[in-house]
């Protein structure tokens, strides 16, 4: 499915266009995370996994725009993608149903201004109207304005899956599991 677009003012007046992605933009997704990829290492991928093949991505897209539940909160300046979020739904089995699952990114420019805490209330949101009882993601140990932004909307910490991640400097990383029950 696609979001209803909105608008969000960045604190300088600029307006953002909150809406979802769809295979029209693969090329636009493909560039904003090999760009955000290459700013911080708070992503799964590394530069070095390689470029992101164009037509997975149009048929990922094409298959979240055309699902019931599943969708993309993307925020637009402009013609510029400049941050993404993903609601995908953890499994297609009975007892997975009532769980979704979140990532997100923003380019490090336009990070700090509100704008993940409009794109994850807007996600909340959905997610509860889509009929998914709770919102789950992992985020490094040592992403404290991830964390702090994912408390201040309600997540709470659950766990910790110890050295999720591995560097390419060799040093590990936890990843904290957090969730937003519905109530
Ligand atoms: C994590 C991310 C999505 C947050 O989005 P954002 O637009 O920067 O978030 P917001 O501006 O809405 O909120 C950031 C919060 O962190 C706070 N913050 C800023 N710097 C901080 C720091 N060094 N330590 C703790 N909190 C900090 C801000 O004050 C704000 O909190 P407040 O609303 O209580 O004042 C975004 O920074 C991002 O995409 N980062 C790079 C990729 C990434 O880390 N993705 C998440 C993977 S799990």
């Amino acid at each position: 499915m696609r979001i209803k677009e909105r608008s969000y003012m960045l604190p300088d007046g600029r307006k953002i266009t909150i809406k979802s992605a769809g295979p029209e933009d693969a090329l636009k997704i493909k560039l904003h995370r090999e760009k955000v990829c290459r700013e911080t290492h708070f992503l799964a991928r590394e530069p070095e996994d390689g470029p992101w093949n164009l037509e997975m991505i149009k048929a990922r897209f094409e298959r979240v725009a055309n699902d019931d539940r599943e969708f993309m909160v993307d925020a637009y300046l402009g013609d510029e993608l400049i941050g993404e979020l993903g609601i995908t739904g953890v499994g297609p089995h009975v007892k997975y149903l009532h769980r979704a699952y979140l990532g997100m990114s923003i380019l490090q420019e336009y990070t700090g201004e509100g704008l993940g805490s409009f794109m994850m209330a807007t996600a909340l949101k959905q997610a509860k109207a889509n009929g998914y009882e709770q919102v789950e993601l992992g985020v490094y140990s040592d992403n404290l304005i991830a964390r702090h932004m994912y408390s201040k909307m309600g997540f709470k910490e659950y766990g910790m899956n110890p050295r999720a991640f591995k560097l390419p400097d060799g040093s590990y990383n936890d990843e904290i599991i957090m969730a937003y029950i519905f109530e």
